[in-house]
């Protein structure tokens, strides 16, 4: 089968090799030639992802049989309506359906119109003095969202980026004059987690859940990034998520799946629920209607079942199973220093790919051309896959001294410490559990 890419970032590689590993012939549509992807790809078309009409033409030209879309910006652009239409099936929802991640307001309606579970209080204004008067009457802390994507910048969260909810009126009232809207919700206290599905539009298969490391440094503290690193346990389970937890995740995105039956507009492909473990239950922060990144990179290494065969089944509405290695993963990013806000761009980075993969570790390539010159946004991420989580840090950490450079990464993510970091949290929240095993 001849599958189109689109995409060139750390999860389009990895989607990439799974797609091949499973017996796919892969051609490529990105803004920049990743290094990775054009080793195993038979063809490259360098494009914006979101010039739907391009990638279209590419995807004639090389004949593919299915398209795979890696990131949300050419969702939003109805990059898979187009190729349907022109008789190309492909993975990713529609246009509309892509709505639970790039219209914020449209997603939590949908939530409460059909009572899905792991809703959050949230009002959405185009007025600032009704906006001013609610967030006074509310009187607990909230988190402003601006409705459309924000690639990682534009959320704020009173207690982190904004002081109280002095600041958060000033902030909400700066995007209701810029965007017209603004999206207010409660803040919820608790610790993240990642879950990502398959899905048909009907069928839900879940992933191994996972963890991301969103802020810059080490510590959790500074600017939030598109995440520096992740880990996923050898049970496919977390430490902190209980049983009961982790079946009303899923009910979650059963639930939101039915929900977008129902209206019409079904959702296929990967949904990924980004959760906020509260003392009570897990709630929805936001959806995603692609693969984490840098998630895919803990799912995809240790999926047993043939990604082109998965894809086939949610292009084609029987999609049936997904199973995955009983192994532990840690992904380190390494970023080139400066990021987010001000990354070194155009020096060449220094990966010994083979030393990496002496220690035991792979390599997935991102924000890098074919030269390693660093393009701006997090470079090359280095994973480590074994049977428990301290080995697999280590093997990452192990591998990740074999790149050198203007970059950096954050040595805690999947450290026994950090996690530890995130069961007391929970337990000082007041939650009642005894932590999983990793
Ligand atoms: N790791 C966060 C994201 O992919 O959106």
């Amino acid at each position: 089968m001849k599958v189109l890419l689109v995409g060139g970032g750390g999860r389009e590689h990895a989607i990439g090799e799974a797609l091949v590993r499973g017996g796919a012939e892969l051609y490529v549509v990105s803004k920049h030639r990743n290094p990775g992807l054009l080793k195993i790809a038979e063809g490259y078309a360098l494009a914006r992802e979101t010039d739907v009409e391009r990638v279209l033409a590419h995807a004639e030209r090389f004949g593919v049989d299915l398209a795979f879309i890696g990131p949300e910006a050419p969702l939003e652009r109805g990059i898979v309506d187009v190729l349907e239409e022109n008789g190309i099936p492909a993975v990713g929802p529609s246009k509309e359906a892509a709505r639970l991640e790039t219209d914020k307001a449209f997603a939590r309606h949908m939530m409460e119109k059909y009572e899905i579970p792991g809703r959050k209080h949230f009002r959405v204004f185009d007025d600032v003095s009704e906006m001013r008067s609610w967030v006074d009457d509310f009187g607990r802390p909230v988190v402003v969202k601006p409705l459309g994507l924000t690639g990682g910048k534009g959320v704020k969260v009173v207690g982190y980026q904004l002081r109280d909810n002095e600041e958060a009126k000033a902030y909400a009232e700066e995007l209701i004059r810029r965007d017209g809207k603004v999206l207010i919700e409660e803040r919820t206290d608790g610790v993240e987690f990642t879950f990502q599905v398959f899905t048909d539009g009907k069928n839900v298969i879940p992933m191994p859940l996972a963890q991301d490391y969103p802020h810059a440094y080490e510590g959790d503290v500074g600017p939030i990034t598109g995440g520096m690193g992740s880990y996923s346990c050898e049970n496919h389970t977390l430490p902190f998520v209980t049983g009961e937890d982790y079946e009303r995740a899923l009910e979650t995105l059963r639930a939101t799946v039915e929900a977008m039956r129902k209206e019409g507009t079904p959702y296929k492909g990967i949904l990924y629920g980004q959760f906020m473990l509260a003392k009570d239950e897990p709630k929805i922060i936001e959806y995603n209607a692609r693969f984490g990144d840098p998630e895919a990179m803990n799912v995809l290494p240790i999926l047993k079942t043939p990604l082109p065969e998965i894809a086939e089944g949610i292009v084609g509405g029987r999609l049936k199973k997904a199973e995955f290695e009983k192994k532990a993963t840690v992904v380190k990013y390494l970023a080139p220093r400066g990021y987010p806000a001000d990354p070194i761009k155009g020096v060449g980075v220094e990966i010994r790919e083979d030393k990496i993969r002496e220690e035991g570790a792979r390599v997935y390539y991102a924000s890098v051309d074919e030269n390693l010159t660093l393009l701006g946004s997090r470079a090359v991420a280095v994973v480590g896959i074994a049977g428990s989580l301290e080995e697999a840090e280590r093997i990452a950490s192990a591998g990740i001294r074999h790149v050198r450079g203007e970059v950096f990464h954050r040595a805690d993510v999947g450290t026994r410490e950090s996690v530890e970091k995130r069961i007391r949290v929970l337990k000082e929240l007041g939650k009642e559990f005894e932590p999983n095993p990793c």
